[in-house]
């Protein structure tokens, strides 16, 4: 079978996704149910983390072990990687020990050198560039609860950062259209995250625009993990760009409101939206573990009998 790694949402295409989701209501459906689905037995997976993670790790580990294999948790700072061991050797060892791995990381560089010397397939569960595992996730609740997002508009509010780019890289795939609002001078770069097609994105320097008439409103947090010493300066330059229910209002009446979590209520949205009627955020979560199950098995096993 041939080596596929998972490192930015423009790595698969519309077809894998149609895939991935349709495996993913099956394997969702038999653990609702509490049916045994063991493909994995015997494999082994290790998750490095260079940076905290509550959803991510517990999705991979509990997700692996449902699967019948095995997780094996690395963290920077008690391996070798944390004393400066290169990367590529890091990866040549590690890749004949185990049969998959996800890095999380700051520089998405480092994922990419990881998988040049990698001899198994290998996860970004989430660099400072890119999110794809919790896009993966989201189009798939949103899939859910309203059907096919082609077509559709959503607005993305606050900083241009790992979420923001993949949703961008996602909008080609599946053809929907984002709407950027973000604080002056923190920008999207369209170049650096490999956008082709300029006509699945808008750029509107007022949020409220942004959300005006769309099918799902989504935020992250002001500052991402690695950019803490910006904290103070990020709360002034992002203070009008809060996802309120006044803003929520100028959406379409059945929209949607997603946030990967971890959130700060009062910061980027207010307690009142992701607590209220719209918000899907638990359900946005619950997916990272259904949808990745989906993609270790297909980067494990390839495309398996979808009807057995
Ligand atoms: N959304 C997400 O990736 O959460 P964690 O940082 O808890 O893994
Ligand atoms: N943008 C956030 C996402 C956390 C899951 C961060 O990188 O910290």
């Amino acid at each position: 079978m041939q080596l596929k790694h998972f490192l930015q949402f423009s790595d698969f295409n519309r077809d894998e996704y149609e895939y991935l989701f349709e495996r993913t209501r099956w394997i969702k459906q038999a653990f609702k149910n509490y049916r045994q689905y063991w493909p994995l037995t015997d494999r082994t997976l290790a998750m490095i983390f260079d940076k905290n993670s509550t959803r991510t790790r517990l999705s991979f580990e509990a997700g692996m072990h449902q699967l019948g294999g095995s997780a094996i948790y690395l963290s920077t700072r008690d391996t070798q990687l944390g004393r400066g061991e290169p990367v590529e050797d890091a990866a040549r060892v590690i890749s004949r020990m185990v049969d998959m791995v996800m890095i999380r990381t700051y520089q998405h560089e480092v994922v990419v050198r990881f998988a040049k010397n990698s001899r198994v397939p290998v996860i970004n569960g989430l660099t400072d560039e890119y999110h794809p595992c919790q896009i993966l996730s989201d189009i798939f609740t949103y899939i859910e609860f309203r059907g096919s997002i082609d077509g559709k508009v959503i607005a993305w509010i606050g900083d241009a950062n790992n979420m923001c780019n993949t949703w961008l890289q996602a909008a080609e795939i599946f053809n929907f259209k984002v709407h950027v609002s973000t604080p002056a001078g923190y920008n999207i770069n369209s170049d650096r995250i490999g956008l082709e097609d300029k006509s699945h994105y808008e750029i509107f320097a007022d949020p409220h625009k942004a959300v005006t008439g769309v099918d799902l409103v989504t935020t992250d947090v002001w500052t991402s993990m690695g950019f803490e010493a910006e904290t103070e300066q990020r709360k002034k330059d992002f203070a009008d760009f809060c996802v309120d229910a006044e803003m929520m209002a100028l959406a379409k009446s059945d929209a949607l409101f997603m946030h990967c979590l971890p959130v700060h209520r009062g910061e980027e949205v207010s307690a009142e939206v992701i607590d209220g009627p719209q918000s899907v955020v638990w359900d946005e979560a619950e997916n990272r573990l259904h949808t990745q199950k989906a993609l270790m098995e297909y980067l494990l096993l390839g495309k398996v009998d979808v009807n057995k």
